[in-house]
């Protein structure tokens, strides 16, 4: 499998909407102890970017969720790195790469409200609505996209294509 030559989203898009997604993001949360937390690994190089646009202070930490392999169909998720900074009253926002089933989604914001945060809001770069199967809406979306697999900008294929600044399919062959 390998990716394609064109993006489908290119560098400067993603950067235009990182942008716009911080300003909206710091309008709404102005006043707020805001706890940025981007899932690894996808989530890292967009809730970097969306850090460092943001106006207002926020502290960054991170979280690491894995589906039980072979079980995914249960949607049963374990945490390997679990966020180490205080949550208690905090607005948490979770920085996902992409939203597909929903399931890893709803499973770190299950996590995370045991930790009694003031609120708990999810920020994606990617929506596949049409592979929802648990029911979720993130407060923040970058770009809807088809179906399709898609790589780059933190997304991998086999640990590979995350460095990529752009975003692209991923081809047969
Ligand atoms: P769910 O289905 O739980 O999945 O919402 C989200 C996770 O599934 C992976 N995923 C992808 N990874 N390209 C990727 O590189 C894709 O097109 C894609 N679709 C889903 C990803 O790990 C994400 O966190
Ligand atoms: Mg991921």
């Amino acid at each position: 499998m390998k990716r394609s030559n064109e993006p489908l989203i290119d560098a400067a898009a993603i950067q235009q909407r990182v942008a716009a997604l911080a300003a909206e993001i710091s309008t709404d949360f102005a006043g707020q102890d805001v706890v940025v937390l981007p899932v690894l690994k996808g989530g890292v190089f967009f809730g970097v970017d969306l850090a460092r646009a943001m106006t207002v202070p926020v502290q960054l930490d991170f979280i690491r969720a894995r589906s039980y392999e072979g079980d995914r169909s249960t949607g049963r998720v374990e945490f390997s790195i679990e966020p180490t900074v205080p949550l208690r009253g905090k607005t948490v926002l979770i920085v996902e790469d992409i939203l597909d089933t929903g399931r890893t989604a709803s499973a770190i914001v299950e996590r995370l409200l045991e930790s009694e945060p003031e609120a708990v809001e999810l920020c994606v770069l990617l929506d596949k609505p049409a592979g929802r199967v648990v029911p979720m809406s993130p407060r923040f979306v970058g770009f809807e996209i088809e179906n399709n697999f898609v790589v780059g900008y933190g997304l991998d294929y086999n640990e590979q294509y995350r460095q990529l600044s752009a975003i692209y399919t991923l081809e047969e062959r």
